[in-house]
């Protein structure tokens, strides 16, 4: 089996932690027992490019106990957590090309070495194993069914291959399930965000003015867990129903440049470039601290204000501090790469069950259904999304009312009004 791991002897302990996540991961444990049984995907050779983390690992088994033949990748240079890595070689037995901190070729260098198996399904986090593959490995597009992505920014990038007429198979946007961005988005990347920029800082979040690019379901998450924390929560928007939505929540909405005056933490959550610019910099407080949470890390201009600073000290080891001509000094953490995976350790795993509850299934979806599909993106089946509710609220026993037959009758009529 072809691998390239930071250290195969760090196995045991990234068992121990993937094992860990397990027990937090009800819904994808039932499903790998019925995968286990049925082998849906018998035959199957599937390519993943996702962030190396125990819950991935979990996925990869549940698909490999399916029947496929699974490699994964790295989705981000920061992301992979070595000890698993070498666990998922060593004790399952799945190829993974992923080291942290790789640098830009080998990370390509590792998707490459994901599309050599020839893959008959891609799962995607963010395009990069499907674009790589668009544009470098064509030869391999005859074998492959489709495709599942699982993030806001994969699935933006993948509609705009579709409206280019460019997109050369089907592709599940996994992100778009009710069961994956309300809970994973929201839930998700708020805690795992204040962690990461806790465990990068240790600063007190409490009485800070705390300043949220980006009110999507990841910006939402991140406000309302910043001001649990008790921070000042300030929300920079551009559209105008999304600003609405943050000031009947309750935060305080104002133009960027007015909030860098103010701010003493900034995160971006847009999925756009250039969020935090030059100009932001410049009216900053000193010790300000700015992160990044979007997929990308083009979010913040870095490159401009290593131009423009005097000094850069690597401080802690996420936090990189650069001295401006005036002397005040910028805090910029986990080198503007998402933080709640590069400083902390993403979403935990009661979340990315349904996530990846969602991925095994499309996977499934996609195997069963094999070319029957146009080459666009599809969502998520509504009865595999329910059916993903309906097993977490078992697995956390909760339990919930049915409509009576008169309910439904009346739902289903038009003549009843007032
Ligand atoms: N994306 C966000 N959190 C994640 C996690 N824990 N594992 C994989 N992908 C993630």
């Amino acid at each position: 089996m072809k691998y390239d791991c930071k250290d195969i002897e760090l196995a045991p302990g990234g068992k121990e932690r993937i094992e860990w996540a397990d027990s937090n991961m009800p819904v994808l444990r039932l499903i790998r027992d019925r995968f286990e049984k049925e082998k849906p995907l018998e035959g199957m050779r599937i390519s993943a490019c996702l962030h190396v983390t125990t819950e991935t690992a979990n996925l990869m088994r549940t698909l490999k106990a399916g029947g496929a033949e699974v490699v994964l990748c790295a989705s981000n240079p920061l992301s992979t957590q070595d000890d698993v890595a070498a666990s998922l070689i060593h004790d399952y037995e799945i190829s993974v090309f992923a080291v942290h901190g790789e640098d830009n070729d080998t990370y390509y260098n590792h998707i490459n070495s994901a599309l050599d198996t020839k893959p008959h399904i891609t799962m995607d986090d963010g395009a990069d194993l499907v674009s790589t593959l668009h544009k470098d490995r064509r030869e391999l597009l005859d074998d492959i069914i489709g495709g599942t992505e699982e993030t806001t920014t994969g699935v933006i990038r993948l509609r705009s291959m579709e409206a280019n007429e460019v997109l050369a198979y089907p592709i599940i946007a996994v992100n778009d399930a009710l069961t994956k961005h309300l809970f994973d988005n929201r839930y998700g990347t708020g805690q795992s965000t204040i962690d990461g920029i806790i465990r990068a800082t240790n600063v007190l979040l409490a009485g800070t003015s705390f300043v949220v690019f980006g009110y999507g379901w990841c910006g939402k998450g991140v406000a309302m867990r910043a001001r649990g924390m008790g921070a000042k929560v300030s929300v920079i928007e551009v559209d105008p129903v999304r600003a609405l939505e943050a000031v009947m929540d309750g935060f305080n909405v104002v133009p960027s440049m007015e909030a860098a005056e103010f701010g003493d933490i900034f995160v971006t959550l847009t999925g756009d470039i250039s969020v935090i610019r030059i100009e932001h910099f410049n009216k900053m407080k000193n010790g300000a601290i700015v992160a990044n949470s979007g997929h990308f890390n083009v979010e913040i201009d870095i490159p401009d204000l290593k131009k423009t600073a005097t000094d850069k000290k690597r401080i802690r080891k996420d936090l990189d501090q650069y001295t401006m001509p005036s002397g005040r000094k910028i805090n910029i953490l986990a080198e503007g790469r998402l933080i709640n995976l590069a400083a902390a350790e993403g979403h935990p795993a009661s979340v990315m069950d349904m996530s990846f509850a969602n991925q095994s299934l499309s996977a499934e979806y996609l195997a069963k259904v094999e070319k029957k599909l146009e080459n666009r993106v599809y969502p998520v089946p509504k009865d595999i999304d329910r059916g993903i509710a309906k097993l977490k609220l078992d697995a956390l026993e909760c339990h919930i009312d049915e409509l009576t037959e008169k309910q439904k009758k009346y739902l289903s009529s038009w003549e009843f009004g007032t």
